[in-house]
């Protein structure tokens, strides 16, 4: 068994900054990554970081926008922490070496973004990400932080009292991907989930193939609430056939969207009149599929993304990533031609409750980037608030999870936060098809940390043997419905009938599951095991987004839902909540705080 104070679930964005945090406070903080941590999805992140930096801006500003921009599903103490600390990470990370894009006088430069008031989006070309990561890497580097790469954290080990307040995480298992054995990690202060996202739950995805989910369905199982899974943001301009990201600095730089009869359709048929192509994701997402219902879209699937008029100069110096990215994955030269673009599932504003220290309601377990629901997004993330996120509460998880003392939450978490019971009819019975309970600690009596950490151990070691030994359908079989069900079903329209039946289909795919089995025996790089494994992630997320999805009947943000057109304030102004109870997800509701720092924000229509 590995021991440390501090162990950090995943080593993107989050997970760095929280390690970094860790280690700054003093404690012994170790990563345990499925990937080496520059493989991580952050460096695919291309557009950009917010913050108010400027004269003219001001963190309420950005606050304002951002509780705008969740189309008033977001916390306030989250929102207005998050703006208020956002320009001290950007400027740590100018210090840290970050080579951020300049304006010839030597500032920082910054770009718009869409539904931001100002041009505050700070970027380093079109791949933002790719240097963030770096960057924080090599601080991770420097302070001696012990990474265990190439190790994937496949369960939690937690204690199973009754009521998951009063359950500790004493730390989690993981795979040797590299040699095949399964070891505990023992946290003494805390595990900081940061798996990134869940993109894979959908088949056009600008996520990466590692983006399964894990953090969520682990923290899930263990008994901590999901909340507003059902909002997930689809980014206007993704490629239409791999679902690779086509920034949306491109339209922050000038780049224009034009439909089959070469309309500029935001104008047009009046989506944003004032912001056209800069208005928040949800809206332009919604835009595009319009004018593909209605005939106007291009092979009937797609729009066109227009740069050539930004001049080749300005290209080259800002956006020369998204060239190679037209060019390589579908062929176009962005200079001379308009680009494909469609919307993608991009990633999920919801995830493992948690407050603005990181922390979730099982002591020891806290939850940071997108793996986590603050919640600061709410119901659509503006482009350029995941970076910044990760960066601010990264940093708060590490330091808690570190023991720091922090400033007591506002944001209640756990069943105790519960406002109402959730009504929701389901087709078919969600949750586990056998209870769940095996997924927390399986013995009454383990209470002792390495108790605990040796019964998870033991549990995952039977289970991949009995994937191992026994004979079975592939997961890729499971997986490929699942992402079939959820990209027809639960997609930027969604019905009730449809989600009914991704339901079914995903109860389906649950018990199609129970036969999966690994055809390849080795211990090595056996990434059909990883994959298989992974696909158990994925069919909890899915769940638990077409259930919120269903439950959900209003039209707010990224949620569009065909029989409830209206934003409904009176009755939904609250979280979605699903808890993991023995194997059943149950549903209820916890209140949205409304209440910042400085002002009480008061829901507007939102338009753009
Ligand atoms: O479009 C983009 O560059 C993506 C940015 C983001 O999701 O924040």
């Amino acid at each position: 068994m590995y021991e440390h104070d501090v162990i950090v679930v995943g080593a993107g964005g989050a997970g760095l900054r929280a390690a970094i945090a860790a280690d700054e406070e003093g404690a012994d903080v170790a990563l345990v990554t499925k990937l080496h941590p520059v493989r991580s999805h952050t460096g695919a992140a291309e557009g950009g970081i917010n913050a108010s930096l400027r004269d003219g801006d001001s963190w309420d500003l950005h606050a304002y926008d951002t509780m705008k921009g969740s189309d008033y599903l977001g916390d306030a103490p989250a929102i207005d922490t998050f703006a208020k600390t956002a320009p001290e990470e950007v400027i740590q990370l100018e210090h840290w070496g970050m080579p951020f894009s300049r304006e010839d006088d030597g500032r920082v430069s910054q770009r718009p973004f869409g539904g931001m008031s100002f041009p505050r989006t700070t970027y380093a070309g079109a791949e933002t990400g790719h240097h963030l990561l770096h960057t924080m890497y090599e601080q991770a580097v420097k302070r001696g932080i012990e990474v265990y790469d190439e190790w994937y954290v496949t369960n939690l080990a937690v204690t199973d009292h009754d009521d998951p307040e009063d359950r500790e995480c004493h730390g989690c298992v993981a795979y040797d991907i590299k040699s095949g054995k399964i070891e505990g990690f023992r946290a003494t202060g805390g595990v900081v989930l940061a798996t990134g996202g869940l993109g894979q739950a959908f088949d056009h995805t600008t996520n990466a193939v590692a983006n399964t989910g894990d953090g969520c369905a682990m923290a899930y199982r263990a008994g901590v609430p999901m909340e507003d899974m059902e909002m997930i943001q689809f980014h206007p301009t993704t490629l239409p056939s791999t679902g690779v990201l086509i920034s949306e600095g491109v339209r922050g730089e000038g780049g224009i969207l034009y439909n089959d009869e070469e309309e500029r359709f935001m104008f047009e048929y009046g989506y944003a009149n004032n912001d056209g192509e800069l208005a928040s994701r949800d809206v332009v997402s919604r835009a595009e599929l319009t004018e593909v219902n209605e005939g106007r879209g291009i092979e009937d699937e797609y729009v066109d993304l227009d740069m050539r008029h930004l001049g080749e100069e300005r290209i080259l110096d800002r956006l020369e990533n998204i060239l190679h990215l037209a060019e390589d994955f579908e062929g176009v030269d962005g200079l001379d031609e308009p680009m494909p673009v469609k919307p993608g599932q991009h990633y999920a504003m919801g995830g493992v409750e948690c407050d603005e220290n990181g922390e979730t309601c099982i002591d020891g377990l806290y939850a940071a980037g997108e793996t986590a629901c603050v919640s600061l997004h709410g119901a659509n993330r503006l482009g350029g608030n995941a970076l910044p996120e990760l960066l601010v509460f990264g940093a708060r998880a590490g330091y808690h999870a570190a023991g720091r003392d922090m400033k007591t939450a506002e944001i209640q978490t756990g069943l105790s936060a519960k406002s109402e019971a959730g009504d929701v009819e389901p087709p078919v019975t969600p949750g586990a098809i056998d209870s769940g309970s095996e997924d927390v600690a399986a013995d009454g009596a383990a209470v002792e940390p390495t108790g605990v950490i040796e019964n998870a151990v033991e549990r995952e070691r039977e289970r991949v043997e009995t994937l191992l030994e026994e004979d079975g359908i592939n997961h890729a079989e499971v997986r490929a419905d699942v992402q079939e069900t959820m990209t027809q079903n639960v997609n930027v329209f969604r019905k009730e009938e449809g989600l009914k039946t991704a339901l079914r289909d995903l109860r389906e795919a649950r018990e199609a599951y129970e036969d999966v089995a690994v055809s390849d025996p080795s211990r090595t790089y056996n990434t059909d095991l990883i994959h298989t494994i992974e696909t158990r992630n994925i069919l909890d997320v899915a769940e638990a987004i077409t259930l919120g999805a269903l439950a959900r009947e209003e039209f707010r943000g990224a949620h569009w839902r065909a029989e409830h057109q209206e934003r409904k304030d009176d009755e939904w102004i609250k979280h979605t909540m699903l808890a993991w109870n023995d194997g059943t997800p149950e549903l209820y509701y916890k209140p949205v705080i409304l209440e910042g720092d400085e002002e009480t924000y008061e829901p507007k229509e939102r338009s753009y």
